[in-house]
């Protein structure tokens, strides 16, 4: 399968947004873009600037995990100087705007589990990382980092061989990377804009949880919760009704869906 590098330039020329993408700093290879995003915002970059890479050799996950992203993937950060009242929304926006980017270029329709793994038939494609930093009141940055895995065989990786998929998989050819970040960097601006009145994020992003209404076993930390994912509030955490009917409302953890997914 052909893995051709990501030129910058097939990302910004003729990007139509005001800022996000403006700048775009590639590489190659590298640990993960989070790393050099961080390093990037201590230096001072604009808003909007994003890291890229074809490969990371260690990209990381939510809650301390790996994550896998081979050549052929899409791994990228976005750099955010959000106010506070805008950071709930940047999971919401972030894995609103990758569902839709796949289905604009693809035609593949994804859904959410909560909070942000993009799925296709149960199969997680995509998964989100926001990283923040708080002084007092203020967020001093936040950066969004995105994996998609895009062009690459699931079978050559075992390992998430059972719960993930890929683009190419699914279509049996492959897919434009260049058309599905250029799209994801449009999207993220046009939602971010709307910030920091989140109502009509959270509403698009809720109604593409399938998560809601489902019997779930939610693993937080070292707390193992069942029940039925009832409703998510606007800061965007889960309502679980447990089988005494009270309601315990999670932050931040990870859901098993009853097909085991
Ligand atoms: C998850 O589902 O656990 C989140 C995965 C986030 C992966 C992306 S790839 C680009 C960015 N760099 C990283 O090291 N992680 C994020």
């Amino acid at each position: 399968m052909a893995k051709n590098n990501l030129l910058p330039a097939s990302i910004t020329d003729n990007l139509e947004t005001r800022f996000i993408g403006r700048k775009v700093i590639y590489y190659p290879r590298l640990t993960s873009t989070m790393d050099i995003a961080r390093r990037k915002v201590r230096q001072g970059v604009a808003e909007g600037t994003v890291i890229m890479a074809d490969e990371q050799t260690a990209g990381r996950g939510r809650t301390k995990r790996l994550w896998l992203s081979p050549r052929g993937s899409i791994a990228l950060s976005i750099i955010f100087y959000p106010t506070m009242a805008s950071l709930p929304y940047l999971v919401m926006l972030a894995s609103l705007a990758a569902v839709r980017s796949i289905a604009l270029v693809t035609g593949l329709e994804a859904q959410i589990k909560w909070p942000n793994d993009v799925l296709i038939d149960g199969k997680k494609v995509c998964g989100i990382l926001i990283e923040s930093g708080v002084q007092g009141n203020r967020v001093a940055y936040a950066i969004i980092g995105i994996g998609i895995n895009v062009n690459f065989r699931l079978a050559d990786f075992p390992e998430i061989l059972p719960m993930a998929t890929s683009l190419s998989d699914e279509l049996g050819k492959e897919v434009s990377r260049a058309d599905i970040i250029r799209c994801l960097l449009v999207e993220i601006e046009r939602l971010y804009l709307t910030l920091p009145d989140g109502k009509a994020i959270y509403q698009a992003w809720r109604d593409k949880l399938v998560t809601l209404g489902k019997k779930v076993r939610v693993t937080s930390g070292e707390t193992i919760l069942e029940g039925i994912a009832e409703s998510v509030d606007k800061n965007g955490n889960l309502l679980l009704r447990q089988a005494d009917g009270s309601i315990t409302e999670i932050i931040a953890g990870d859901v098993t869906l009853p097909n085991g997914k």
